[in-house]
């Protein structure tokens, strides 16, 4: 078994894999005891849902297992069984690779995991800075009004531009498209759906490109201005899309400087309205200085959690600054958060699921 970590001379081009399942090799219950860790086994036991859902979820995770052992395998030249792979959810229901303790010092795979129709499908990738989303859809269960609710007006125009008998298969696409880049950023489509704006098709490629707008771009600033492509396919009566963004090993974890950037330009919004004699800079205080009350503060840490989508002790920092009845300068704030920020993103707690 190799001995790899992830530091930044780990190369970002080993080949991604993507493994679909429409099956089942065993029945379910034998399937389970043959994959899952224990702590799987006691969620899929305890899993209150309707039989589909077991079974899309069970299928689905024999598919990233799959996905993650052979990026392990064809990249590494390491061997893990399923059930040395534990599938994590983080907070927001994004899946994780968890290795039990003799393989926990092996490089992580990113993952992503699509199901329907009982098909499941999952992308595994071996860049623990990466993004990744996988979306499958099938087009036999369109509802009528679908692009009415999935598109903007720009977007229906596209739409509307193509082929006719190619409109349906790319509607759905498009919506593939987007879901890939909700499951990319971490929350779904959470922001609603047409923060994922798609700008262009291509139908020689199948690719479909997408701009972040209003509230996916909070949740993933250093994509503004990006054109994200996806790649799409059609295969029998599925739509699959894939993405994948690469944002390097210096992206990972932002420099102290960065940090004092971005809260400065945060607090810059924050306080656009409030009329200050000084110019605000590293050394402003935020109460005295600036005129934060407490639920600035609050409106402040939680726009730093969510941006570096990072939990951090402010609390206990609030506390004592109160305590001590001393103030904080912008400066303090970024050496707080430089202290409390991981290595790398998606380390917040996770629970199996
Ligand atoms: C996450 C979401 C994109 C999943 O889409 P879906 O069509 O319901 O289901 P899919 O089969 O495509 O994908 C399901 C898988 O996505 C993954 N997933 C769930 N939440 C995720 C997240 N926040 N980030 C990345 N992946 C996520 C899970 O692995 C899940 O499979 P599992 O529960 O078996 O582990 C969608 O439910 C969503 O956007 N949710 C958040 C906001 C919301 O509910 N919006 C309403 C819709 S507009």
């Amino acid at each position: 078994m190799g001995n790899l970590v992830y530091d930044s001379s780990v190369p970002q081009t080993w080949l991604p894999e993507v493994c679909r399942l429409d099956t089942f090799p065993h029945a379910p219950d034998v399937l389970a005891d043959m994959i899952l860790t224990p702590a799987e086994r006691a969620h899929w036991t305890a899993m209150r849902a309707v039989e589909k859902r077991r079974h899309e979820w069970l299928l689905g995770r024999y598919a990233a297992k799959e996905a993650v052992r052979l990026v392990l395998e064809k990249n590494l030249d390491v061997r893990l069984s399923p059930d040395q792979i534990e599938i994590v959810t983080d907070p927001y229901g994004c899946p994780q690779v968890e290795y039990g303790q003799q393989a926990g010092h092996l490089l992580k795979p990113v993952l992503s995991i699509a199901h329907s129709q009982g098909t499941a499908v999952a992308l595994a990738v071996l860049d623990p800075g990466a993004r990744v989303g996988i979306d499958l859809e099938s087009l036999a269960h369109r509802r009528e009004d679908f692009e009415t609710v999935a598109f903007s007006p720009d977007e229906r125009g596209l739409l509307a531009a193509l082929p006719a008998d190619l409109r349906s298969e790319w509607a759905l696409r498009m919506w593939c498209a987007k879901e890939a880049v909700g499951k990319a950023l971490g929350r779904g489509l959470s922001a609603g759906l047409l923060a994922f704006h798609i700008a262009r098709v291509d139908l020689s490629t199948g690719a479909v490109e997408i701009e972040l707008r209003a509230s996916a771009l909070d949740q993933c600033p250093q994509l503004r201005g990006k054109s994200l492509e996806v790649q799409t396919n059609r295969e029998s009566c599925f739509v699959s899309s894939t993405f994948i963004y690469h944002q390097g090993a210096a992206a990972m974890r932002p420099s102290r400087q960065e940090i004092l950037d971005y809260l400065l330009q945060k607090m810059g919004e924050l306080t656009q309205d409030w009329d200050y004699p000084d110019p605000v800079g590293p050394e402003s205080l935020l109460f005295t200085g600036l005129g934060f009350e407490s639920l600035d503060a609050v409106v402040l840490c939680t726009a730093i959690q969510e941006h570096y989508q990072t939990p951090m002790p402010f609390a206990e920092l609030l506390a004592e600054i109160g305590q001590q009845q001393r103030d904080l300068s912008i400066n303090e704030l970024a050496d707080f958060v430089n202290t409390h920020l991981r290595p790398s993103s998606g380390e917040a707690s996770r629970r199996v699921q």
